[in-house]
This record gives structure tokens, sequence and C-alpha cells, in this order.
């Protein structure tokens, strides 16, 4: 029924990057198609960030922000590890709304979304706003070449709504693999400290992101395509009746070899990666919400998903944008 998003104000260029790692822009764009990002500054907040994705999404939807059920927050980076969610649904004033964080990575809005719609279309709710952000800008190694050119901060919101006539929702595959998250993550410190006599405790903090890029990428070049094509053939939806196709936005090679798999022409694909980065959870409500406020989505359109990122986790859904009445 709507889509809001924001990013922070603060822009750091690639050239900017190289004046601290030794990397380049012509690397990073060739690489990764990736020209700036936004950092969070300490005259912004993630919680503001969201807030502002938030109500933007419930105002293009025209709702009152007291008839909101429920409010998930997708991300890995909460400024309060007891959930960031309750902050932003005090600050939307969705006060009826029952809200939580949920975590998983840059398949976080993918996940969210699908999970909100279950309620839904369960009959339990009728009203929820998905947001999906990260700030993964605090947990970069910024003297890390392989990984900190990668990465910004965004937030982006969709508000969803239960209907008797019609299920937007075409269809959904969500899958995960433990088995493989070592090549993606960001661990806990294994800081161990006495407590009292021969006992100890875990003192609380995180490593920054620890990536074997490569394994990533091979991985996402692998299993999207999979993932979207029996999907595909599940829904019995061919490749041309895709009006948009909408990938985690985490490098262009990435997105190109999906729309080459299916033949996809590049103008039916939606990228915004070179403003932003990957901006983890947040890279597919912003990217939609840029293209339905510049009016290249259209209401019916139908939208071919993918996230994919750390876990591992992965998911894709096919989505026909609504929008308000
Ligand atoms: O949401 C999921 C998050 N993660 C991802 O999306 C990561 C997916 N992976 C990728 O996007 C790509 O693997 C990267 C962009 C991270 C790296 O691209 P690549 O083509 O796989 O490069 P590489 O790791 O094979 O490195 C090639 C060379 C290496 O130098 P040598 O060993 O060949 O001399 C790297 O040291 O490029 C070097 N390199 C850089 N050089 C300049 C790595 N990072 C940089 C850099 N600037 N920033």
């Amino acid at each position: 029924m709507g889509s809001g998003s924001a990013v922070p104000d603060q822009r750091i260029t690639n050239e900017q990057l190289a004046s601290r790692v030794d990397t380049s822009d012509e690397w990073i764009s060739t690489r990764t198609g990736i020209r700036e990002r936004r950092i969070l500054s300490e005259l912004e907040s993630f919680s503001q960030l969201c807030k502002k994705a938030g109500s933007l999404a419930i105002e293009m939807a025209g709702w009152d922000p007291e008839s909101i059920d429920l409010l998930i927050l997708a991300t890995s980076t909460p400024d309060d590890l007891f959930g960031t969610a309750t902050k932003i649904q005090a600050g939307v004033g969705a006060n009826k709304a029952v809200a939580f964080d949920l975590t998983a990575a840059c398949s976080g809005f993918l996940f969210a979304l699908v999970t909100a719609s279950q309620y839904l279309r369960s009959g339990s709710m009728k009203r929820a706003l998905v947001i999906g952000a990260d700030q993964l800008s605090s947990w970069v190694n910024w003297d890390d070449r392989k990984s900190c050119v990668l990465f910004g901060d965004g937030a982006g919101a969709v508000a969803i709504e239960a209907s008797d006539v019609q299920d937007d929702l075409l269809g959904f595959k969500l899958r995960s693999d433990g088995q493989r998250g070592d090549c993606l993550t960001l661990p806990q410190i294994s800081d161990f400290q006495a407590l009292l006599q021969e006992t100890s405790y875990q003192k609380g903090g995180f490593l920054p992101i620890q990536m074997n890029g490569q394994e990533v990428y091979k991985f996402a070049v692998r299993e999207v395509p999979l993932i979207l094509g029996n999907l595909m053939q599940e829904l019995e939806i061919n490749s041309e009746s895709i009006d948009w196709l909408l990938l985690h936005q985490a490098n262009k090679r990435i997105i190109d070899a999906v729309a080459d798999r299916f033949k996809i022409p590049y103008s039916k694909v939606l990228t915004n990666l070179s403003n932003y980065g990957n901006t983890s959870a947040a890279t597919i409500p912003l990217m939609l919400d840029e293209a339905v406020r510049d009016e290249r989505i259209q209401k019916g359109h139908l939208i071919a998903t993918s996230g994919f990122g750390a876990g591992l986790s992965w998911g894709a859904a096919f989505i026909k944008w609504h929008g308000p009445i």
C-alpha cells in the first residue's frame, strides 16, 4: 500500500575511501558497480532513519498509524540489543502495534515481509509495517579494503494490508544454510573475564564483519538463479512477464549475472547500488521506494525479488505492486 525510505546525509565517494585504504574508484566501480555510499554521522541516528522510512510508507498508504497491528524491523544492527522495533513503533505512532526485530542479515527484509504476510493471511492481523534497515558502517573494519568498500547505511519500509480480494504476494521461497555460514559473519568477541572465584562470564562485544568475498559471490550467483527459477516454475511465471527484477543490491556483477540467466533486459533491472552500496536489509525496500516514487513501478507491475546474505540465508518472492488506493 505504501513505501518509504531514508538514507544518511553524509556521502563518502570511492575517491574519498581511496585516501584511507589502498583502493581506487576504478577498482571499486568495475568490480562492484558502487561509486559512493551514505554513512551515519553523529548528526543523525539509526532509529531516525528507520522512523523516517516507516513514516513515509504510512503516509503513502494513507493510514492512521494507530491502525497498524504489526511492525517488524529487519536489522542486524539494532541500536539496542533488546531490539529497536519498539522505539520505531513509538516514533511512528503505531501505538497499537506489536513490534519486534527480525535478524536475517541481507535477507532480512524479504524474511520480514514474508513473516508479516503470514499474520495477514491467517486473518489475525490486518495492517503491517515492514522496515529493512542497517547501519553496517559501525561494524565494518574501515582498514580492510576487501570489505569496507561494499557497505553503506540506509532504511526502507513498506506498508502492507490484508485483502479478501487479491493476494499480491504471489509466492515465495526462503532458505537457510548454517553449514556455509562461516564465509560472512559479525561474530561475538570471545572475551571471558573472571567473575568470582573460579567463575567467569563473557563480556559483550563484536568483531567487525568477517567476509570471504569470493565464497559469498559464488553462493549468490549459484543460489539466486536457482531459487528464482524454482519459484517461477512453481508459479508458472515466465521471465517475459516480469516487469522488474529487484535483487538485493550487493554487487552489480551479481545482479547482471542473474538478469542474463533469465534473459531479462537491463532496462527491467532495478539498481541503485552505485549511490548507496550494500545497505544490507535496506537494499530492497530502498530501491523499491525509489522506483515507486519516480513512477517506474506502476500499479499491477510484477516484481521478481531475491535477497541473500549472511547465515547463509536467501530467498525469493514474486510481488505485484498495489500502491495506495
Ligand atoms: O550481502 C552480501 C555481502 N557480501 C557480498 O556481496 C560480497 C560478494 N563478493 C563480491 O562482491 C566480490 O567478491 C568482491 C567485490 C568482494 C571482491 O571482488 P573479486 O573480483 O572477487 O576480487 P578478489 O577478492 O578476487 O580480489 C582480486 C584482487 C586481489 O588482489 P590480488 O590477490 O589478485 O593481488 C585483492 O587483494 O583485488 C584485490 N582487492 C582490491 N584491490 C583494490 C580486493 N579488494 C580491493 C579493493 N581495492 N577494495
